[in-house]
């Protein structure tokens, strides 16, 4: 029997890894001018270069002199933070009680919930990012609604239920038992429903109980493929306040440790301040670190060294970690990624930035079998960027002598304004102001 998918080819400037430059080089990128993409239902089929016409039973679609990419992965990004992204003047743990926690405290009325998961997956969308490691609230209905909305666009997603039972507000804390069980029950709802998949997320180490963590870490250990986010290190007070509670922890890290909490699917968002022991630990048990450099510049938290970490064997991804961080575009996470290494004497190079941000992520995450690339089986999951979207990007990127010198020009100025087409398992999502349009269950205000 034939298979009735849907073919679809699309022309254009085709860049993806095939591996990881920092272990092969250049010979890791991919990069076809002028050549085929193509998409057989939900995903790649192939690539062809220019000179290899794809038979007249595929559509057409024809983006030359834009850039075909895969989908940008964010491997740390808090939904209810949209709200809160830009505000003024606070360290991180002033920001949280100031900012952020009155923030989230909102998304206990599931209506504005449901209105707030569907407006942050749409800017996600709208700015080029098609999966997602994503921190909700404590509440339930928050996680639901963003995981209906991906499973309604066919969206990788990953979240779970933020977990706090202690030093938060009443309107956010947790009774430990009950946490444990909505979790559970999450898990169950949606964890390899669609793309989805579950993580569990004790918010940090100051804010459960070391009784939480290790439930945390149970749970982690009874379900197969459920993957851990928390921070971690992010902050100088925050280390401090972390060495009080666990006075007879070794460091940050090893709270978690203790807890069972490191492992190959746990992502620890910033992991600035630890030492060579903490990497050690970190690299051996396969757990990964999301940068979150917009972030870690905006509330003053420090340089993450990236240049240690991944000498230790660490994995890492560059994240947006907005609302602390200032853009949902991982064009502007990877500039940013790009100016802390620069202040440090360390360069991140255009492929490492972007296999960051593709590939790289989604192997942190453990999908990168099929997610982050243009293999053929992979999910179709690609971006149409634009080379230029004002005259100065044109006139830098028209002078590059170079592949890599007009990426990272590229990279380093380019915005969501150069984005001309999302697609989600092969299906386009219309974008705009009013988002969605084909779907208006997805049209929030
Ligand atoms: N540490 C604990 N919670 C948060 C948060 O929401 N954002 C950041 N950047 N760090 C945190
Ligand atoms: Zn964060």
């Amino acid at each position: 029997m034939t298979d009735p998918s849907p073919l679809d080819a699309y022309r254009g400037d085709i860049l993806d890894l095939r591996g990881d430059p920092a272990v092969s080089g250049d010979a890791a990128v991919r990069f076809v001018p002028d050549g085929w993409l193509l998409v057989r239902g939900q995903r790649i089929a192939g690539v062809l270069d220019a000179d290899a016409e794809p038979d007249p039973r595929w559509r057409r679609h024809d983006w030359r002199g834009h850039l075909l990419l895969p989908g940008f992965i964010d491997t740390h990004v808090h939904a209810p933070q949209l709200d809160v992204i830009a505000s003024y003047g606070t360290e991180l743990l002033d920001w949280l009680q100031r900012h952020t926690f009155p923030a989230e405290a909102r998304w206990a009325d599931p209506a504005h919930a449901r209105r707030s998961a569907r407006r942050f997956v749409r800017e996600l969308l709208a700015h080029g990012t098609t999966c997602a490691m994503v921190f909700p609230t404590v509440h339930r209905a928050g996680v639901d609604a963003l995981f209906e909305v991906a499973c309604e666009l066919d969206m990788a997603l990953i979240s779970g239920r933020v977990l706090m039972d202690r030093h938060c507000p009443d309107a956010l804390r947790d009774d430990t038992d009950a946490a444990e069980r909505d979790s559970v029950e999450l898990i169950e709802r949606w964890h390899g429903r669609g793309r989805c998949g579950y993580a569990l997320t004790p918010r940090f180490a100051a804010t459960s109980s070391a009784a939480q963590l290790q439930s945390c870490g149970a749970l982690l250990r009874a379900f197969e493929g459920v993957h851990l986010q928390t921070h971690l290190a992010e902050n100088r007070a925050e280390v401090d306040w972390v060495r009080a509670l666990f006075p007879d922890a070794r460091s940050y890290l090893d709270v978690y440790a203790r807890a069972g909490l490191l492992g190959p699917r746990s992502v620890f968002a910033h992991a600035i301040w630890l030492d060579a022991d903490d990497r050690a630990a970190l690299a051996a048990s396969g757990s990964a670190v999301a940068f979150s450099p917009s972030s870690n510049l905006f509330l003053g938290s420090g340089l993450f060294d990236w240049a240690q970490t991944a000498a230790a064997g660490v994995p890492v991804a560059i994240a947006s970690d907005v609302g602390a961080g200032t853009s949902l575009c991982q064009l502007r996470s990877a500039a940013d990624a790009y100016k802390v290494l620069a202040l440090q004497g360390q360069r991140l190079d255009a492929w490492r930035a972007l296999h960051a941000i593709t590939r790289g992520a989604a192997r942190t995450l453990r999908r990168d079998a099929e997610l982050g690339h243009f293999e053929t089986g992979a999910w179709a999951d690609f971006c149409v960027w634009a080379w230029s979207a004002d005259a100065l990007q044109r006139h830098r990127v028209e002078l590059a002598r170079s592949l890599h010198e007009r990426v990272f020009a590229w990279l380093t100025l380019a915005d969501a304004r150069n984005l001309a087409a999302v697609h989600v398992a092969g299906r386009r999502v219309p974008l705009g102001a009013d988002g969605f349009a084909g779907s208006d269950a997805l049209g929030a205000p």
